[in-house]
């Protein structure tokens, strides 16, 4: 082979060794000392690869059966992902030991719940404005008997699994927060609008005003 095929061969090679070096979007480039990054040992709050030993595959262990860390009562939520879970929640109850005057509700929906039902739960938040067929099929609004009707465990429920294009919230609202929550969701499909039309709202729902910040 000619002096000039090896350069050439050689700077390509080279390029295409330099370019796997860069990172960029998912790709981390190369890593020389990966231990430097990643822990050998198994850290709960950081996984890289699955667990061979724990069940799960999972750096992180479930409580041992039968224990409950302090403060951790309601951590274990016994309904299945399914139907039938769906459907045996309605016999959930919220909590009356909590607070739900201490605005701990409206302000976690406006942090996770109002990118995509908007700021009264009239499904025109951001999300839904962009991608419109990942709303609700069957309801416009909180507004609407549906939700006004839905028994409060089956939100808890949704909320804790997720539910069509609704992802679970369990990650980022504990059980205590749910509730909080859900209390609010109720406080705005009791709403009434000025210009809503009077047979919109049920004879039992209770009026209940809510004045938005924005
Ligand atoms: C990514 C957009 C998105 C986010 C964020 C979101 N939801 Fe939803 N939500 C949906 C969709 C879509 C549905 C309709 C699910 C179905 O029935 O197909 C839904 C359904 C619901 C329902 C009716 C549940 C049922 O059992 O029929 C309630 C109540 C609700 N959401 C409340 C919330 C609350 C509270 C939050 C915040 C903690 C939240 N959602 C966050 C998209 C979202």
């Amino acid at each position: 082979m000619s002096n000039k095929l090896y350069i050439f061969f050689g700077t390509i090679a080279a390029s295409a060794m330099m370019s796997s070096c860069v990172s960029r979007g998912n790709n981390a480039g190369w890593e020389y000392a990966p231990d430097m990054y990643y822990s050998k040992g198994y850290e709960p709050y950081s996984q890289v690869d699955s667990n061979k030993v724990n069940p799960y595959g999972m750096n992180m262990r479930e409580p041992v059966p039968g224990t409950v860390a302090i403060g951790k009562l309601d951590y274990q939520y016994g309904l299945e992902n399914n139907g039938n879970g769906y459907e045996a929640s309605i016999h959930l109850k919220a909590p009356t030991n909590l607070s739900y005057v201490d605005g701990q509700g409206k302000h976690l929906f406006e942090i996770y719940c109002v990118v995509c039902h908007g700021k009264l739960g009239n499904n025109d938040g951001e999300v839904f404005k962009k991608v419109p067929t990942l709303k609700p099929g069957a309801w416009k609004a909180y507004t609407d008997l549906y939700i006004r009707e839905l028994p409060e465990g089956k939100i808890y429920h949704t909320l804790t699994y997720g539910k069509n294009n609704m992802g679970s919230h369990a990650s980022v609202l504990s059980p205590t927060e749910r509730w909080k929550v859900i209390d609010y969701v109720k406080q705005l499909s009791r709403q009434v609008f000025p210009s809503a039309p009077e047979m919109d709202v049920p004879p039992s729902s209770k009026a209940n005003k809510i004045t938005s910040t924005n």
